[in-house]
């Protein structure tokens, strides 16, 4: 039994759909031993994957990037992703894929037969509402401390956990990560921010994780008449941000309206921030209706 969790939720394992409660895996398997595999996590709407293109094209990315062969082609990927929404029941819903390399007597190179445990859930969204919405976040800035391929969506996660635990420690809900005296993003997000009517993010490198709403909000931009640019953002340039905000698939897109103890522009969401969430939540509508 675990806590907190839905132990009936049904999960899929190796090719195996079972209850939650019922799915095990080998002490041995190097997720486990290493935290070698990859992961992805897929929003859904009312039933329907949000850009599940996009965010199966990164999965494969991420496999590719370190090597892991795993015998499923788009079209199963796509049906595990569809077929387990489904038999969820659940609308609103979140499905985390993770691929390790497998199970293997513990040795650090890449084993020469492991085969990769492939395991997926569907877990409730409960989107953000409209406290978080209207109030927005608050947020400090922590050094960047984690290795030089955050590009790649590793579950080694220890990094991005005591990232978001400065955060708990600290009394607020997130932190902006900085390297060399430059944004990074956030502890599971990406941070954006707007200065004169311009939208500003960290140029996609090995230094951040480019999220499925990095795209998406180049889109909402354009559509929005927001002029975007990617650069290197310094420290000086967040502090006298206009507006700070925050995008990844559990967050949608949210204002940071207190940074480091101190309100962000006029402390309320902004008027970038309002046309991005417009077409973010236009996007969501066009799903749904589609
Ligand atoms: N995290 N950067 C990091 C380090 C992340 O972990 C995430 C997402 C993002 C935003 O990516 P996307 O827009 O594709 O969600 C950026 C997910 C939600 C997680 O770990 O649960």
């Amino acid at each position: 039994m675990i806590a907190d969790v839905d132990n009936d939720s049904i999960v899929y394992l190796n090719g195996e759909t079972l209850r939650l409660g019922d799915a095990k895996i080998s002490v041995l398997d190097r997720g486990f031993i290493f935290g070698d595999g990859i992961y992805d996590v897929v929003p859904a709407y009312s039933g329907r994957p949000f850009r599940m293109d996009e965010h199966l094209d990164r999965l494969e990315r991420s496999l590719a990037s370190i090597s892991i062969q795993v015998d499923m082609q788009r079209a199963d990927w796509e049906h595990l992703v569809t077929d387990m929404i489904s038999r969820s029941g659940l609308g609103d819903c979140m499905v985390y894929i993770q691929v390790t390399r497998g199970v293997a007597a513990r040795d650090h190179a890449f084993p020469a037969n492991s085969k990769p445990t492939v395991f997926c859930m569907v877990s409730p969204f409960v989107r953000p509402g409209a406290v978080q919405r209207e109030q927005g976040l608050s947020a400090v800035s922590i050094p960047d401390l984690r290795w030089l391929r955050c590009e790649i969506k590793s579950i080694s996660l220890l990094g991005n956990v005591l990232a978001k635990q400065a955060a708990v420690d600290a009394g607020v809900d997130e932190v902006l990560q900085f390297r060399d005296g430059f944004l990074s993003e956030g502890a599971s997000s990406n941070v954006w921010i707007a200065k004169n009517n311009v939208l500003l993010a960290p140029p996609r490198n090995n230094l951040i994780l480019e999220g499925i709403r990095y795209r998406l909000l180049e889109e909402l931009a354009a559509q929005a008449g927001v002029s975007f640019e990617a650069r290197p953002v310094s420290t000086e340039e967040v502090d006298q941000a206009d507006e700070i905000m925050m995008t990844s698939a559990t967050k949608e897109i949210l204002p940071i309206t207190t940074y480091n103890a101190n309100p962000v522009g006029s402390g309320k969401p902004g008027p970038v921030y309002e046309k991005l969430r417009k077409g973010y939540d236009q996007a969501i509508r066009t799903l749904e209706q589609a």
